[in-house]
């Protein structure tokens, strides 16, 4: 089982690399641990899952407002926040090859007889290790102001919540979203998107009265599984965990974690945290700015409450991608092709020429490739290589649909044959039908 699930993590990575999806970070350079560049079609895919939360959580709903902050933020901040105490992974130290490890996920057996996995000598103690990423702000040497890449997007929303309060004057309950990248200093980066230095974020704070925590808490813990279903993740792979007061992080009063069956295990993919008034008491205190919130109606002034649902975002590819994985036999042949829902795939349609060498063939597929563009930008024209080929190429990237010209198409002017990916169906159909048939499983 285990080595399956290893063999199926190295089939998604290469899928990654051979397709164009995602690269280790500056590989020209030999790499750099815990960074990933996204290449074309990871770019797509990553900008769709995006936009698709957006829309799910913020632009569908009257009760959700935008920011967009920086990823420095003052020491200040995070002073306050408690990141610069409580943000920490324990850290142990081969005294021989030192390698450093998370004492928390060495095997029990090295934990407890301190013996380093990769070299057998001794770990040394362990030790508290911040994971946040402090940058030296400032043009004089030695003069800087420390200034941290942010290890969450969150305080963001905390630090504005005065100026949405004074510019939007909105009604409790109310969220603040925001999509960004969040830095932490891993000890240990791995497991490919899973667990690295730097990446996006997709999370809101929604603020609330005390008293109503359970409600809303309940509320997004429901929304939190509709978004599964929406992005395509498996349902099926999706546990929730309650997490330990012990092992909750140090702003929070109640944690679920959403976690998935990766092929390296069972681990978190989302968090649905209650992270009370702690947030918006620790800046009032620390900026001395005011950070309640006045109901008309009860006539009474308060500190919110905080529900925050969670989302990495390099953890929703990674889930979106292991779900959407196939293998299977079409026409005889083996294939591999991605699931992905039409919404989030990176291409919508493929445009072919049956020959690439006809220019009748050419000309009308260029017409019809402007066509779907217009409609749907997601839009690629490819005459490389054999038909074959092109709808092996279409497949492994997750493309729903491939529309073929033939001669029947210029001919008879018997419309264009389009493809179903996942059961390599083809059916003729009129070029007026087109486009509705494609706007219809895009919804
Ligand atoms: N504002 C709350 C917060 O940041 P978190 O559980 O520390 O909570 C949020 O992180 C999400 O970020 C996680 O649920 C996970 O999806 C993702 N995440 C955390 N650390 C990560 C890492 N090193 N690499 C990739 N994703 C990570």
């Amino acid at each position: 089982m285990a080595e399956k699930n290893t063999e199926l993590m190295e089939k998604i990575v290469s899928l990654c690399k051979r397709r164009g999806f995602v690269f280790p970070g500056s590989e020209i350079y030999g790499g750099l641990a815990g960074t990933f560049d996204y290449g074309h079609y990871g770019a797509l895919l990553s900008h769709n899952i995006k936009d698709l939360w957006w829309k799910h959580f913020v632009k569908s709903r009257e009760d959700m407002f935008a920011v967009t902050t920086p990823t420095l933020m003052p020491e200040a901040v995070w002073k306050a926040s408690g990141h610069l105490s409580g943000f920490t992974d324990p850290l142990v130290e081969c005294t021989k090859c030192h390698h450093r490890f998370r004492a928390d996920q060495l095997a029990e057996e090295n934990r407890a007889n301190k013996k380093c996995p990769d070299c057998g000598s001794g770990l040394g103690e362990e030790k508290v290790f911040n994971l946040m990423l402090p940058v030296g702000l400032g043009s004089i040497q030695g003069q800087n102001n420390t200034a941290y890449l942010r290890g969450e997007i969150a305080q963001g929303m905390f630090v504005n919540f005065k100026n949405t309060i004074d510019t939007l004057h909105p009604d409790l309950p109310f969220g603040l979203a925001q999509i960004g990248r969040a830095y932490r200093n891993e000890i240990a980066p791995r497991d490919f998107l899973f667990r690295v230095r730097e990446f996006d974020l997709m999370e809101f704070e929604y603020f609330i009265r005390e008293k109503d925590w359970e409600q809303y808490f309940e509320m997004w813990r429901k929304e939190m599984w509709s978004w599964v279903e929406k992005v395509g993740i498996n349902k099926d792979m999706v546990h929730e965990l309650e997490v330990a007061p012990e092992d909750r992080a140090h702003y929070s009063k109640r944690t679920i974690d959403f976690e998935f069956d990766y092929p390296f295990g069972r681990k978190e993919l989302y968090g649905l945290a209650y992270r009370t008034d702690y947030d918006l008491k620790k800046h009032s205190a620390s900026s001395g700015q005011d950070l309640s919130y006045f109901d008309e109606e009860a006539k009474e002034r308060f500190t919110p409450h905080v529900i925050e649902p969670t989302f990495g975002h390099g953890r929703t590819f990674l889930a979106v991608l292991l779900s959407a994985y196939r293998e299977d036999t079409l026409g005889g042949e083996t294939r591999v092709y991605l699931a992905l829902k039409p919404q989030i795939a990176p291409v919508k349609v493929a445009v072919f020429p049956l020959l690439k060498n006809k220019p009748e063939l050419v000309t009308r597929a260029r017409e019809v490739y402007q066509a779907l563009k217009k409609e749907f930008s997601d839009v690629i024209f490819d005459d490389n290589g054999n038909i074959g080929k092109r709808y092996r190429r279409q497949d492994e990237i997750g493309t729903p649909f491939c529309v073929t010209v033939d001669f029947d198409t210029v001919e008879k002017d018997a419309g264009v044959t389009i493809r179903d990916r996942d059961t390599g169906e083809q059916k003729r159909m009129a070029l007026e039908e087109l486009i509705p048939y494609i706007q219809n499983h895009l919804k």
